[in-house]
């Protein structure tokens, strides 16, 4: 399948049951952590589910649906990124839920960054995560130009895309009640297809289907694990605006919104309707991905 060269990656209501699967970390465990804006209490969190997203920063982007999903949902969610978000005031749901969000600034690729953030998202959601959903990402896949460069440009993308996702899985385990919780990893459509100069978000994005099967089964009647792989997705990520033939190349005659991907993520969290999903790979492509191409 060839992909738009540049184009970004075409790339849960329960109360609290049981205990942590494991002792959480004592306060002095905790790093400091830089809070965007305050906005939620952990006495609302107490009675609610909660959820951890990464990669939030972004107005029209995957992360924020998912927090917007969420919401909808009547989840209190900790968005994380290394940028604040972007347009809170024009967020129509983030305003209609204000108390229920919270954002920090983390950088999911740096172990102490994400120790501090989780440390301080207690505050918001108390001893009980039950859905984290690693998002954050370097989204443009290509590698660069100078060979000078690019085993650098690999690591970072490992680093961010894959290493970010494990780190915050494991700050959050601690928190995540067996049974009742999921972790989520965004990988794409590039994990299983891919074109020429993408190696380092290609291999980074393979790499979280094979966190996602360990996962699975280290967290057996724990946390179940699962990978949404989103095809061509309308976001800033993406490269410029999305064509026509773009749109007709997928067999739902169009490129993805954000939303479709975000309600994936809250379906697969929900522990009623996807309680039997564990250790899956769901492509959300349009159809891309079903279509045999021959030579022209
Ligand atoms: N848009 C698509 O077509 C598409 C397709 C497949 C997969 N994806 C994946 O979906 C995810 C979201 O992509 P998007 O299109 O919404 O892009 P986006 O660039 O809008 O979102 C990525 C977010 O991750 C944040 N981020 C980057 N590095 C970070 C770090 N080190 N620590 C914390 N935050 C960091 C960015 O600030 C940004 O807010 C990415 O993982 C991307 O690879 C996107």
């Amino acid at each position: 399948m060839l992909l738009k060269r540049g184009s970004a990656c075409t790339g849960l209501a329960f109360r609290r049951q049981q205990r942590p699967i494991h002792k959480p970390p004592s306060d002095s465990d905790h790093f400091r952590a830089r809070p965007v804006k305050q906005s939620v209490s952990a006495a609302a969190a107490d009675s609610k589910r909660t959820a951890v997203v990464s990669g939030t920063g972004t107005f029209n982007g995957i992360g924020r649906a998912c927090v917007r999903e969420f919401l909808k949902q009547g989840y209190v969610v900790v968005g994380l990124d290394m940028n604040p978000p972007e347009d809170v005031e024009a967020d129509e749901v983030l305003q209609q839920f204000q108390g229920s969000h919270h954002f920090l600034e983390v950088d999911v690729s740096e172990e102490a960054s994400v120790k501090n953030a989780v440390g301080a998202a207690r505050q918001f959601f108390g001893d009980q995560v039950h859905c984290v959903v690693n998002n954050a990402g370097l989204a443009i896949p290509s590698m660069p130009d100078d060979p000078a460069e690019k085993v650098a440009a690999f690591r970072k993308f490992l680093a961010v895309n894959l290493e970010g996702a494990f780190i915050l899985a494991e700050a959050c385990i601690p928190f995540m009640p067996a049974r009742q919780s999921s972790i989520i990893h965004i990988s794409s459509i590039r994990s299983k297809f891919a074109e020429p100069n993408t190696e380092g978000y290609t291999s980074s994005k393979a790499g979280m289907l094979g966190l996602t099967r360990a996962q699975a089964v280290s967290l057996d009647k724990k946390v179940r694990v699962n990978t949404v792989m989103p095809g061509y997705i309308d976001t800033p990520g993406s490269a410029g605006e999305i064509t026509q033939d773009q749109h007709d190349w997928h067999l739902v005659g169009r490129a993805g919104h954000p939303q479709d991907i975000a309600h994936a993520v809250v379906f697969l969290a929900d522990e009623e309707k996807a309680g039997f999903i564990d250790g899956c790979e769901l492509m959300i492509d349009g159809g891309v991905s079903a279509k045999l191409v021959y030579p022209d």
